[in-house]
């Protein structure tokens, strides 16, 4: 009975999720100086003493939410994810419980307040990262078997700062943990007769926030699998775990090969790319969070915001085989994907062949077919579970992605 209500509760609770599919991530802190991406205090092994000297530097002057805010819109992201703590330990909010923040350093800002605020403005969902792993506590190293005391301050202070955050910045739509590790192999035994999820209290943690935010969704990142699944830099097509149909899930990409911003990483992915990760993420009934590592100053380096642009003019007329849509009752075949929503099937075709497409087996009768951007009609011939699109225009319409949508009887 209990059970059947709690799965009752999640439904509800997830059902924007599902249908906003598009999100955006955004990794941004004191990190952002160095321009290294956001693991170099850790890679570089900078001493925590000097690393912290960062945060008196730390004054994004062209910081503007509502920029990121406008532009996440324009892409056609329905939810943003914001670090409000990364592994560095560095808080981007207002907390009691570390003096390591922006609001106590340099800028005196609490960002974490100034982007929920943005977010509500822009009637864009909300979501908060926040990493329970903080390079800063030796005793994150050490596990909690070797120094017990030390491991329960560390809990007691994350703890702390998910209250903080579930308390102080009013309703939060989606909470992001990161940073639970798994045991180093470098160091045997540190974790021994620990469960990750037992060390870090992860069912008391997030019965406290469920208590402050019923309708937050949290991710999986705390060892408990809550609401959803976070594959990063992948996305999966086949695990039966994630395409179970009961089991939302969001796949987080980079657009080139950092989450945080790297001034030497110009390996960026093609807008056609990110554009077909997208539709791949939907036509299997997930999600897509794609990220930003803007610059110290706030501002959101040239090659995000023009692929964000152009996906956000893809979107514009096609974004209806996106939102709320799944996978469908049958493949896209050689020219590309489909995803579903109801009675419509929408083919996503990447790559056509020419005048006339084919797909196969297609075991439902089709109505009619339109081009979704133009609405010029398609003529559609089936023939035994061959299903046949005549007269497309000589000229693919979209260069990335034109979507052909098909009625089901
Ligand atoms: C990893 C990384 C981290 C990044 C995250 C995003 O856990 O440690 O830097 O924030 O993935 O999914």
């Amino acid at each position: 009975m209990e059970n059947n209500l709690k799965k009752a509760e999640k439904t509800k609770r997830v059902k924007w999720f599902g249908e906003a599919r598009f999100g955006m991530f955004i990794h941004w802190g004191l990190y952002s100086i160095l321009a290294r991406g956001e693991w170099v205090m850790d890679l570089e092994k900078i001493p925590k003493e000097e690393y912290a000297l960062l945060a008196k530097k730390f004054s994004p002057r062209k910081f503007n939410v509502n920029e990121w805010c406008s532009l996440a819109k324009e892409a056609g992201m329905k939810y943003i994810v914001f670090t409000a703590m990364h592994h560095d330990g560095f808080s981007l909010f207002d907390s009691n419980v570390s003096d390591f923040t922006s609001v106590k350093t340099g800028s005196k800002r609490d960002f974490v307040a100034e982007f929920v605020e943005a977010c509500r403005q822009a009637k864009i969902k909300i979501g908060i990262y926040y990493s329970l792993r903080d390079w800063r506590y030796p005793a994150f190293f050490n596990g909690p078997m070797k120094n017990p005391k030390e491991w329960k301050k560390l809990v007691e202070y994350v703890h702390s700062q998910v209250k903080e955050l579930m308390s102080n910045y009013g309703k939060i739509d989606v909470l992001w943990y990161d940073g639970a590790p798994l045991p180093p192999p470098d160091r045997p035994g540190a974790w021994d007769n620990f469960t990750l999820q037992e060390a870090w209290q992860s069912k008391k943690l997030n019965k406290m926030v469920r208590k402050l935010q019923p309708q937050v969704l949290i991710n999986d990142r705390s060892k408990l699998p809550e609401d959803f699944a976070t594959p990063e830099q992948y996305i999966p097509t086949a695990a039966p775990e994630i395409r179970a149909p009961d089991r939302p899930w969001e796949s987080c990409v980079t657009m080139n090969d950092n989450w945080g911003y790297s001034k030497a990483d110009s390996n960026w992915k093609s807008t056609r790319q990110l554009i077909q990760d997208l539709v791949r993420c939907v036509s299997s009934s997930g999600n897509f969070l794609l990220n930003i590592g803007p610059k110290q100053d706030g501002t959101i380096p040239v090659p995000s915001v023009k692929r964000l642009k152009e996906i956000g003019k893809w979107m514009k007329v096609n974004s209806e085989s996106i939102y709320g849509c799944r996978s469908a009752p049958f493949r896209g075949g050689m020219v590309g994907l489909t995803t579903a929503k109801g009675n419509t099937v929408y083919l996503h075709v990447f790559r056509c062949p020419g005048k006339e497409i084919c797909i196969a087996p297609v075991k439902r009768k089709i109505k009619s077919a339109h081009l979704l951007a133009t609405g010029e009609k398609v003529s559609v011939v089936q023939n035994g579970e061959r299903l046949f699109l005549k007269d497309l225009p000589k000229k693919q319409i979209d260069p990335y992605d034109t979507v052909i949508k098909l009625r089901l009887v």
